[in-house]
């Protein structure tokens, strides 16, 4: 997916609960490396976020209606690299 699209999609859709690549509702549940690695469903990996975006889970909500497949690839290339890069 095209990181740079996807930086601006996560900026306006997740950001307000995952700024820097943390998690305001489940601190544990962050973007770091080592959390999607342990937590998130599917293991790290652009295919697993964009199973929990279009899904959602628990308290995050389902973004499968209000973005396109395209929109969903591009924000996981963009979680998935931030995350490789510690989201310096
Ligand atoms: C978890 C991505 C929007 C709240 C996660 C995880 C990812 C992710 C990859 C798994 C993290 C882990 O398990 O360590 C995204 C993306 C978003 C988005 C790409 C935008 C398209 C939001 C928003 C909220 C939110 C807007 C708050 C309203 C949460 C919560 C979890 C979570 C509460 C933990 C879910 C659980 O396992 O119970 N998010 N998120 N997310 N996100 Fe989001």
């Amino acid at each position: 997916g095209d990181v740079g699209a996807g930086e601006q999609i996560f900026n306006a859709n997740c950001a307000a609960c995952h700024a820097g690549g943390q998690n305001v509702i489940m601190p544990e549940k962050t973007l770091e490396k080592e959390a999607l690695d342990q937590y998130l469903s599917g293991g790290r990996s652009e295919k697993s976020v964009m199973t929990q975006v279009t899904n959602g889970k628990n308290a995050m909500p389902a973004f499968g209606g209000r973005l396109s497949e395209e929109d969903i690839a591009n924000v996981a290339s963009y979680v998935i690299s931030s995350a490789e890069a510690g989201w310096e």
